[in-house]
């Protein structure tokens, strides 16, 4: 039997509080913390069927017509077994959504780096022994790879306007106009992309690492021109993804096809330096911030125009605007997103795309203009949080962005700040702090999920991904609770497109609407214990094992009696979203130390503070917001992807060269909750938080560099030649 709930409107009740178990919104170890550790847990790379070979991608060195030059010398190499040159595989990441195809093709490379061919052999070493002779020719073909040199279509630039922006700019008491940029960003998870392919029967068994197994089953079965039904797969640990595997990349495919071909299993695993060049990166973008403000500090005039790159033939857009939208009240407003067509390896989803760079520099500006109109950067915010939508006539879901900025910045001792930059000098480093705000929009997402209820325990199914967030973990506690079993009887089965299809992992949707699915399976169990006690579902007390009912009480095993009692639950979105607007709200605040004969920026200190409805597990949420803040720390001071201005190629491919914050670079991090409930976000009451804190936390410390030393940096990252510009 299935649970239906499509989420039209609020939900008051709050039924989860009534429940007796106790262990939702509690702190609770990762089940599979233990496997992780000692390393039993197997990730995609580490499935070896009998019999496997071994594939290598090679990649164009140019962009223009291919040509393989010795193809038949290379095949002829010791172990090789294949040489996959076929116009199917594909040529960059796809955006794991249900309306984006994979773009396929291997006769024209758009991009230097675009894998075109794939090297099979017995071994791994001879397959990139083989790989490296295999001598790829392409090239000669001009495009822009310069950000402001490629060309944008009327259809790539997006318009949104309300009152009279311009006459905003011109009567406003203060205004800013000022231009910000950022470089390309990369999701950079450990685990390499990774496929095992294997065929029996016509059906295709893939192991990979992924994040939207639903969605890659599509895309698998479009690209190798087979049923999706013919198709399974698997993805139990992912070890990140961060956007890099929402969608398929050129692997899976290159692996499905010569499996068939070979009649064998095929392992191809990507290269550190190709995870770098082939999956998806974040566009680099260029943000101009136009703002004016009224003699009280509040906004009349609200402008943001972003421009953002990528692939021709690729949707994708880095939604900068996404949170502009709804951020801070001004009556007059003007919206502006533009695509340019650059010859980079293509762009997609990072961490929270959007709001990651869009609220970062939006933040940065509203600093700007809270110092020239002489207003406390906190109490700036404060006076302009909207009533309503500021675009569309909605109420918000909830509103938390005053109790997060008033708690932070209390929990922070943001009052002891002077107001005035360069006030705190120890040795040779100037001291300061600085905050910004966290928006991020909160979506659920289709999601099924089953739950089987027998003497032994509970056993909950579905084919989300868990990429390090947790997942195992808080589907493990919405049964327990629900079904009133200790967690140790709860056993999470997920990774495998054989279950039924959850949300998938992206877009901070994967708790909220993936538990809601398992929530409402629960409930139907529920009702089926109800029944043979006699009873209404809302009269039963599961607990312990126990159903007790009224005066009644029995162990849930008894009632169940002969088979297992099965639960499929079915969340579907609905209208919610068209009346209200939803977000997670949060504050960020920083104190920072800067070099003033370097130049170089030490965080001493990094909080934050959020609101993302019910926490249905403070442990996996505060690991979440850690990787967010850290993520903040990387894009405020060291991350960059760089393209070689000749040809657009990735430069810095690799760990040492793309600069990631490590344990030495990050203080200790201070993260807390504000209580909320969202009733429109289900009857969990709970919204997304694995991405809210990298939105906006990379702010808080460009504005503290400024509130320490004077320097105002507008182009990321903050690196110690820029603040040291600033201060000559
Ligand atoms: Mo996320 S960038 O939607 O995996």
């Amino acid at each position: 039997m299935t649970e239906e709930l499509k989420i039209d409107g609020p939900t008051q009740a709050r039924p989860e509080d009534a429940h007796a178990q106790g262990v939702l919104s509690r702190e609770a170890a990762r089940p599979d913390g233990p496997l992780k550790v000692s390393g039993r847990a197997a990730y995609a790379a580490e499935y070896l069927p009998e019999g496997a070979a071994h594939g290598v991608l090679v990649r164009a060195p140019g962009r223009g017509k291919v040509r393989l030059a010795n193809r038949a010398e290379v095949e002829a190499m010791q172990g090789v077994l294949c040489v996959l040159h076929d116009d199917r595989m594909v040529r960059n990441a796809a955006q794991g959504t249900a309306n984006e195809a994979p773009v396929q093709g291997v006769e024209w490379a758009e991009y230097v780096g675009q894998p075109v061919a794939l090297v099979v052999a017995e071994t791994p070493e001879q397959a990139s022994h083989a790989a490296a002779r295999l001598r790829v020719e392409a090239g000669g073909s001009k495009g822009a790879v310069t950000p402001g040199e490629g060309e944008v279509t009327d259809e790539d630039v997006t318009t949104s306007e309300t009152g009279d922006f311009e006459a905003a700019m011109r009567e406003g008491a203060q205004t800013l106009d000022a231009t910000y940029t950022t470089p390309s960003h990369v999701s950079a998870a450990m685990e390499p992309h990774a496929a095992i392919a294997e065929w029996k029967d016509g059906c295709l068994t893939l192991h990979s690492a992924l994040q939207m197994l639903k969605f890659n089953r599509n895309e698998i079965a479009d690209c190798v021109g087979v049923d999706p039904g013919n198709v399974r797969v698997l993805a139990p640990y992912v070890g990140g993804g961060f956007g890099s595997k929402l969608g398929i990349s050129a692997e899976a495919v290159a692996a499905a096809l010569a499996a068939r071909d070979l009649g064998r299993p095929v392992r191809v695993v990507q290269t550190r330096r190709q995870v770098f060049e082939v999956n998806t990166r974040r566009s680099e973008t260029r943000q101009r911030i136009r703002l004016a403000a009224d003699r009280d500090g509040r906004l009349t005039g609200l402008g943001h125009d972003a421009l953002a790159s990528n692939l021709p033939g690729e949707d994708f857009a880095e939604p900068v605007l996404q949170a502009s939208h709804f951020s801070y009240a001004a009556p007059n407003r003007r919206l502006r997103q533009s695509a340019e067509r650059l010859f980079r390896p293509a762009s997609g989803s990072v961490r929270a795309p959007g709001e990651a760079v869009g609220v970062t520099m939006f933040e940065i500006a509203m600093d700007e203009l809270a110092e020239s109109c002489g207003i406390d950067p906190v109490e700036f915010r404060l006076r302009n949080i909207p009533e309503t939508d500021p675009e569309r006539d909605v109420p918000f879901s909830s509103h938390m962005l005053a109790e997060c900025l008033t708690e932070g910045s209390h929990r922070f001792g943001w009052a002891d700040r002077p107001a005035a930059t360069r006030q705190r000098q120890e040795g040779e480093w100037w001291i300061g702090t600085g905050m910004a705000a966290a928006f991020r929009v909160n979506l659920l997402m289709e999601a099924e999920a089953r739950v089987r209820l027998s003497p032994e325990g509970v056993v909950v199914e579905t084919d989300m991904t868990d990429i390090g967030t947790g997942t195992y973990s808080i589907l493990t506690q919405i049964a327990a609770e629900r079904l009133g079993h200790p967690p140790d009887r709860c056993e999470v089965r997920l990774g495998d497109t054989d279950f039924p299809p959850g949300s998938g992992a992206g877009g901070s949707v994967g708790a909220a609407s993936t538990g809601t699915a398992v929530w409402l399976a629960c409930t139907e169990i529920r009702r089926q214990l109800a029944e043979a006690m006699g009873c209404s579902e809302a009269d039963l007390t599961l607990k312990d094992g126990r159903a007790t009912c009224g005066n009644r009480s029995l162990d849930i095993a008894e009632v169940i009696g002969d088979g297992p009692l099965e639960g499929h639950g079915h969340l579907q979105p609905g209208k919610a979203l068209k009346k209200v607007r939803q977000s997670t709200f949060g504050a960020h605040f920083a104190e920072v130390a800067v070099s003033d004969v370097t130049g170089e920026v030490r965080v001493r200190r990094l909080a934050g503070t959020y609101a993302a409805g019910r926490i249905l597990n403070p442990r996996t949420a505060r690991s979440q917001c850690h990787g967010g803040l850290t993520w903040g720390i990387g894009m405020a001071l060291t991350e960059a992807l760089e393209h070689d201005r000749r040809d657009g190629h990735a430069v810095n491919r690799d760990f040492a060269e793309y600069h990631l914050p490590v344990n030495a670079d990050v203080p200790d991090l201070d993260v807390e909750f504000v209580e909320e409930r969202d009733d429109w976000a289900g009857p969990m009451q709970a919204k997304g938080i694995g991405e809210l804190s990298i939105c906006g936390s990379g702010a808080a410390i460009i504005n503290a560099i400024h509130h320490a030393c004077g320097v105002r940096v507008r182009d990321l990252p903050a690196t110690p030649d820029r603040v040291l510009a600033g201060l000559a």
